[in-house]
């Protein structure tokens, strides 16, 4: 009698409990937005090293690591997996910092930690209830892509900024993004006259219904990141592109013609990149009539060079309507 009186206390304290979490979890609401608390993310890594079987943990490469292994995992990570974990494995993009849970930062010891058998089966089959998707194909071949994805996880806590480089170049663009890309690379290399000022992000054609739905949904895309990373966007304001010829370079001041024949005033500082296709030169070499694509911040009204990119001197090649 006693035990039975027990067992009713016991599946009524179940219930209670049971309650109180569904309400917890209803009071959370269903937005992706907030960042998982330290418990609730313990224990969702502490089961899912559970359920990942202990012979999938076990196993180990069967490939045999060289640079060729590499650069595969390399060219196969930039293609699909920095969309939500970057390039350098940060995590750091707007669907990384969007998801519930975020895209880890794998560069750091929870992630490097892990067997190569536990990252490859997660890769493999994904991880149920996250963003994280199932890569494996079924197949040889696929399985052998997925240890050379392995392989460069464990790179990526010391990439080079020269594999970075590379992997710019392989992550994919949207149709605007290479048609900015191209405009510049042509430009510079003289092929094309200046265009005008480019902005980063060209959301701001209405013309088509198409450029209408993207702004819209990138607006509610970047409200929702600029909320998470309100501190990061409050310091660096909004950077931009100017397209055109040097006029003058004086000092730390470089000033700049664009197509319109308004000049850019620039300051150059000691973080400015300045580059000439992928070497990097120094502003002494900058030479007036150079063209250069610079990319500019403002701060408290002075705009700031972050990145000058310089292509052919103007009074070299002869185009069109340079200035
Ligand atoms: C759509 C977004 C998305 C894409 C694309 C994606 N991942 Fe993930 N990945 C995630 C998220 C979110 C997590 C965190 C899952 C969790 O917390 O259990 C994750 C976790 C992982 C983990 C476990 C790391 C850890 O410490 O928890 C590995 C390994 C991984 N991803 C590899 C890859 C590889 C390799 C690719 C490309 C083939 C890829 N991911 C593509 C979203 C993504």
């Amino acid at each position: 009698m006693t035990l039975l009186r027990a067992l009713w206390h016991g599946l009524a304290v179940l219930g209670l409990l049971s309650l109180a979490g569904a309400l917890w979890f209803a009071s959370q609401g269903v937005a992706a937005t907030p960042t998982p608390g330290p418990l609730e993310t313990a224990a969702a890594r502490t089961a899912r090293h559970w359920l990942v079987p202990a012979s999938q943990r076990a196993r180990t490469s069967p490939e045999a690591a060289n640079e060729k292994t590499l650069a595969d995992g390399l060219a196969h990570w930039a293609d699909h997996c920095a969309s939500c974990h970057a390039n350098d494995g940060s995590g750091d993009t707007a669907m990384g910092r969007g998801l519930y849970p975020k895209a880890p930062d794998m560069r750091l010891p929870t992630t490097q930690q892990l067997s190569d058998g536990e990252l490859f089966a997660l890769i493999e089959h994904g991880v149920k209830l996250t963003g994280m998707p199932a890569w494996g194909t079924g197949t040889a071949e696929g399985e052998r892509s997925t240890w050379h994805l392995v392989q460069f996880i464990r790179a990526l806590p010391r990439l080079t900024p020269a594999q970075l480089d590379e992997m710019r170049d392989l992550t994919p663009r949207s149709p605007a993004e290479f048609r900015e890309e191209e405009d510049m690379r042509r430009f510079l290399a003289g092929e094309a006259p200046p265009s005008a000022i480019v902005h980063v992000a060209p959301w701001f054609d209405w013309s088509t219904p198409m450029t209408r739905f993207a702004f819209v949904r990138s607006a509610l895309l970047f409200a929702v990141v600029a909320l998470l990373g309100m501190p990061v966007f409050a310091h660096e304001g909004h950077a931009r592109k100017i397209m055109g010829t040097v006029a003058m370079l004086h000092e730390q001041h470089l000033e700049v013609k664009d197509k319109d024949g308004k000049a850019h005033v620039m300051t150059l500082n000691a973080s400015t990149k300045i580059m000439k296709g992928k070497t990097a030169i120094k502003a002494s070499d900058i030479k007036a009539g150079d063209r250069v694509v610079a990319t500019v911040m403002t701060e408290k009204d002075v705009m700031i060079a972050k990145e000058v990119q310089v292509g052919v001197n103007a009074d070299s090649k002869a185009v069109g309507d340079v200035r």
